[in-house]
């Protein structure tokens, strides 16, 4: 799926940066170029790690105080 349309960035690319050691949504964003456009992308980028977080990936501290 398709998160980031500007930058043709996917849940995928979202989910190797996170297991390449991304450890917050602005990492994330800088690592794969999600939300350096218009920026309407960057909750969907957050939601995409949220639920990396909820299956079980690394918690990430940003992500788990967005979600709570
Ligand atoms: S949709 Fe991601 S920066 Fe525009």
């Amino acid at each position: 799926m398709i998160v980031c349309h500007c930058a043709v960035v996917s849940s995928r690319h979202i989910t190797e940066a996170l297991r390449g050691g991304a450890r917050s949504v602005s990492e994330v964003c800088r690592r794969t170029g999600a939300a350096q456009s218009c920026g309407t992308c960057v909750f969907s980028v957050r939601q995409v790690v949220c639920e990396h977080v909820d299956r079980g990936g690394d918690p990430i501290e940003e992500a788990v105080r967005a979600a709570s």
